[in-house]
C-alpha cells in the first residue's frame, strides 16, 4: 500500500497531530481544576479549536458505522509491526525539524517510560504501539477522523467532552433517539457494545486484539477517551469489567501524556529490545 497524500497533506496533517497532542497534554498538566480546563481551552490555538469542531459536527453514528464496516474487516494489506512504524514515520511535522519527535521516538519514549518504572513486558509494548493506529492518516483519512478525543456516538453527549458546545452542529443532536443518555444503548451494557467517535485508538484495538493480554488492549483502545478516563463521564454506559479494566488506561494516561519532554531515545541501543519484544506477541505479519 503506498501513501495517498501529498507531502504538503502530510506535512499539514502532522502539524495538527502535533498541536493536538500538545493541547491534550497542557489540558491535563497536573491538579487543573474544572474552570482551569474552560479557561485553558479558551486559550487555545484557533486550529486546534477548529479542529474539534470540524471533528464535533462530522463524527456521526452513520459515519462511524462506515468507517468501523471499511476498516474492521481488517483488509488493507498485512504489514509487520516495524513497517507500520517506518510507514507512520513519513508523518514528521517538517515546519519544525529540530524540536519535533518522529512518531515512532514519540512511540519510543513513551515504551521507555514505562520500562523504566519496572511494567511488565506487555505493558512496555502497549506504549510501543499505541498510536501506530495514526496510520489511517495515511491511508487518506482526515485528521478530524483519526486524532482527538473519542466520544460515544448514539447517545448524548456530556458536557465533560473538550468544547461540547461544538456537537450542536452534529446532525446526530437533531435526532432525538441519539440524544437520550443511553441514545441506542442499554444502560452498563459495557463498552465493548458502544461505538466511539472514529479514530486510531479503536483501529489499533481492532489490529492487535488478537495478539495482546486484555489490560494492554483497554489501553489502546480508551486512550483518547478523556471523558470518561479523566472526567468520569459515561459510567451509564460501562459495566463492572470496563470498571476494572480502566484502571489500567488511567496506569497507561500519563507515560503517554508526559513522556514527550525527555531526552530522545537512541535508537541504535534500545532497538534489538524491542525487536525482541515485537516478535514475542507478534507474528512477522499482521492484517490492518
Ligand atoms: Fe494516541
Ligand atoms: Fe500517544
Amino acid at each position: 500500500m503506498s501513501t495517498v497524500l501529498s507531502p504538503t497533506e502530510v506535512a499539514q496533517a502532522a502539524q495538527i497531530e502535533e498541536q493536538w497532542d500538545e493541547f491534550v497534554s497542557g489540558r491535563y498538566k497536573e491538579g487543573k481544576s474544572e474552570a482551569e480546563f474552560r479557561n485553558y481551552d479558551a486559550k487555545v490555538v484557533p486550529t486546534v479549536a477548529e479542529f474539534y469542531k470540524i471533528n464535533h459536527e462530522n463524527q456521526t453514528l452513520d459515519f462511524v458505522l462506515r468507517k468501523e464496516a471499511e476498516y474492521f474487516a481488517l483488509e488493507k494489506g498485512e504489514r509487520s509491526i516495524w513497517e507500520a512504524a517506518d510507514f507512520l514515520n513519513t508523518l514528521v511535522d517538517d515546519s519544525d525539524p529540530d524540536t519535533d519527535l518522529t512518531q515512532i521516538e514519540h512511540l519510543l519514549q513513551t515504551a521507555e517510560a514505562i520500562r523504566k518504572d519496572g511494567h511488565p513486558r506487555w505493558f512496555v509494548l502497549a506504549g510501543f504501539v499505541h498510536d501506530l493506529g495514526k496510520v489511517l492518516c495515511l491511508y487518506g483519512e482526515p485528521q478530524w477522523a483519526v486524532v482527538g478525543d473519542t466520544f460515544p456516538v448514539g447517545c448524548a453527549y456530556s458536557d465533560q467532552v473538550v468544547f461540547p458546545e461544538f456537537f450542536a452542529a452534529n446532525p446526530d443532536s437533531t435526532i432525538p433517539a441519539y440524544q437520550t443518555e443511553n441514545g441506542i444503548y442499554e444502560r452498563e451494557c459495557g463498552l465493548d457494545k458502544v461505538h466511539l467517535s472514529f479514530g486510531h485508538d479503536e483501529y489499533i484495538y481492532q489490529v492487535t486484539c488478537k495478539y495482546m493480554p486484555e489490560e494492554a488492549l483497554y489501553m489502546l483502545r480508551y486512550h483518547s477517551f478523556y471523558a470518561a478516563h479523566k472526567h468520569g463521564a459515561y459510567r451509564h454506559l460501562m459495566n463492572e469489567h470496563d470498571e476494572r479494566m480502566f484502571e489500567w488506561v488511567h496506569k497507561f494516561n500519563p507515560y503517554d501524556l508526559y513522556s514527550k519532554g525527555r531526552e530522545r531515545p537512541n535508537m541504535q541501543e534500545i532497538l534489538p529490545y524491542y525487536q525482541d519484544l515485537v516478535s514475542e506477541f507478534f507474528p512477522e505479519k499482521i492484517d490492518w
